[in-house]
C-alpha cells in the first residue's frame, strides 16, 4: 500500500482553498503543489502549506512531485487539466459540475479509459459530496429496499439558491457563457441533478424551459422548470431558482406505497397501506383513498462532507481500489447530461431525447459564446468564501 499521496490542488480561489483548508489534517496525503493562474494565489497557499508554487498546470505536471490532482478550477478548464494529468499519469479528483458539456465530459472520460489501459489503477473520482449527507443516504437506502415499489412521480422544488447581483458581480467568469458555460444548472445545480439521477436514474426525455437573467443582470439563466419522462412511466419535476427569498428545498417522491418528503432536513413518509396502483384498479368504491399512515424516518446525523470525498479518493489510491469512491468521474456525465438537455430543449422550445444531441448543444453553446455582448464589471481578484453556501 502506497502511504503518502502527493496531491497537488489547481484553482485557488473560494472552493480549492475551501479544500486546502481540510487536507493538511487528512492523513496519508501531502499538498506538494499548489497552481493559480494568478501568481499571488499561488504563493500564498505554497506559503501556507509547504507545496511548491506553479501558475500553470502542465507545468506542475511536467515537475513530477504529484501523483494526483484536486481540480477546483472554473469549469471549462476542468476538461484541459484532467485530460492532462490522466495524459501525464495522474490520478483526478474533479470539482463539479465535471465539464461545461457532454462533449467536454465524454473527452474527459476517455482520456481517462486511455490512461487506464496503461495503469488499471487509475483513480478518477468527482466531488460529489452531497451524496454523503445523511438525508440522502437514507432515501437512497428506502429507495433500494422497494419501500415505495413502483415510483410514480418525483416533484423537486428547489429554490433555496438564492444568489444576489453582487455574487453574480463578483468573479468576472461567473454567470457567462463565456466563462462559466451556464447558470444555475451549471453552478448551482450539479449536486442536485446528480441526486436526481442517483436516486431516480435517467430520463429518457427531457423538457426544459430555462428564464436567462430574469431577475439578475446576468446572460444566463436563473429561473428553470424542468419536466422529465423516465421509460418506466415515472414522471419528474425539478424546479430550480435564485431569485426566491425566503426559497424552498422540497423533494416529494411518489410511489405506489406512499408519499416521502424531504424538507427541512425531515424526511416523512405517509405509507399506504396497500398498493395504490392495484387499490385504483381494483376497488369498488368511488371516492376511497387508500389508507395511509404518517411516519417520520429516522436517520442518524453522520458526517458528511468535501473531506469524506477526498479522503475515500485518498484511500483508493493507496490501497489501489480506483472504484471504491463516493462518485466516480464518468458518473458526472449524467448530471451533465441533464443539465444540458433542459437547456437544449429549451432554447428549441421542444422536448428533447436523451441520450440528448450533444453537438447540437455545443454549437449552440459555442453560438451564444460568439455572439455575447454581455460585458461585467468584476470586482478583481476577490476570494469569495463559499463556506456559507455549503449549508443549503
Ligand atoms: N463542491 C462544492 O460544494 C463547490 C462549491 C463551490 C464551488 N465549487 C466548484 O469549484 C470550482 C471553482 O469554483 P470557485 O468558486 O472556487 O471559483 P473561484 O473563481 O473562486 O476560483 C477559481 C480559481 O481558479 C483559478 N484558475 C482559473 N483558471 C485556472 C487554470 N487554468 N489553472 C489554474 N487555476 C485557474 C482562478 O484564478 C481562481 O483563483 C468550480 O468548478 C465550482 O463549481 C464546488
Amino acid at each position: 500500500m502506497q502511504e503518502t499521496v502527493r496531491l497537488g490542488v489547481v484553482g485557488l480561489g473560494g472552493m480549492g482553498s475551501g479544500h486546502l483548508g481540510y487536507l493538511t489534517s487528512l492523513p496519508g496525503v501531502t499538498v506538494t503543489a499548489v497552481c493559480d493562474i494568478v501568481p499571488e494565489r499561488a504563493d500564498a497557499a505554497a506559503a501556507k502549506c509547504g507545496a511548491q508554487p506553479f501558475t500553470d498546470h502542465e507545468a506542475l505536471l511536467a515537475h513530477g512531485v504529484v501523483d494526483a490532482v484536486l481540480i477546483a478550477t472554473p469549469h471549462y478548464a476542468h476538461t484541459p487539466v484532467a485530460i492532462h494529468a490522466f495524459q501525464a499519469g495522474k490520478h483526478v479528483l474533479c470539482e463539479k459540475p465535471l465539464a461545461v458539456h457532454v462533449n467536454d465530459a465524454q473527452k474527459m472520460i476517455d482520456a481517462y479509459e486511455h490512461a487506464r489501459a496503461a495503469n488499471p489503477n487509475l483513480v478518477f473520482g468527482i466531488m460529489f459530496q452531497e451524496r454523503t449527507a445523511p438525508a440522502y443516504r437514507k432515501l437512497k437506502d428506502l429507495l433500494q429496499g422497494g419501500e415505495l415499489g413502483r415510483l410514480t412521480r418525483v416533484t423537486w422544488i428547489n429554490t433555496a439558491w438564492f444568489r444576489s447581483q453582487a455574487y453574480y458581480d463578483s468573479g468576472g467568469w461567473r454567470a457567462t457563457w463565456g466563462g462559466e458555460g451556464g447558470g444555475i444548472l451549471t453552478n448551482q445545480c450539479p449536486h442536485n441533478l446528480d441526486m436526481y439521477q442517483w436516486l431516480f436514474g435517467l430520463p429518457t426525455r427531457i423538457t426544459g424551459h430555462a428564464s436567462i437573467g430574469k431577475y439578475h443582470h446576468i446572460e444566463v439563466e436563473d429561473e428553470v422548470t424542468a419536466y422529465f419522462e423516465h421509460e418506466d412511466g415515472m414522471i419528474g419535476h425539478f424546479i430550480v431558482s435564485t431569485a426566491e427569498s425566503p426559497g424552498v428545498n422540497r423533494l416529494e417522491i411518489v410511489g405506489e406505497y406512499g408519499r416521502v418528503v424531504l424538507e427541512d432536513g425531515k424526511i416523512t413518509f405517509h405509507r399506504c397501506r396497500q398498493s395504490m396502483l392495484t387499490f385504483c384498479r381494483e376497488t369498488k368504491t368511488l371516492f376511497d383513498h387508500v389508507e395511509t399512515w404518517p411516519t417520520e424516518i429516522p436517520y442518524p446525523h453522520t458526517e458528511s462532507g468535501h473531506h469524506l470525498v477526498t479522503g475515500k479518493f485518498l484511500d483508493a489510491i493507496r490501497r489501489a481500489q480506483p472504484l471504491d469512491l463516493i462518485a466516480h468521474g464518468p458518473e458526472g456525465l449524467r448530471g451533465v447530461t441533464l443539465a444540458n438537455g433542459i437547456m437544449l430543449s429549451s432554447f428549441q422550445q421542444r422536448p428533447v431525447p436523451v441520450p440528448i444531441d450533444a453537438d447540437a448543444f455545443e454549437a449552440q453553446l459555442r453560438e451564444l459564446v460568439a455572439t455575447s455582448t454581455f460585458r461585467k464589471q468584476a470586482a478583481p481578484g476577490e476570494v469569495v468564501d463559499f463556506t456559507a453556501s455549503w449549508a443549503k
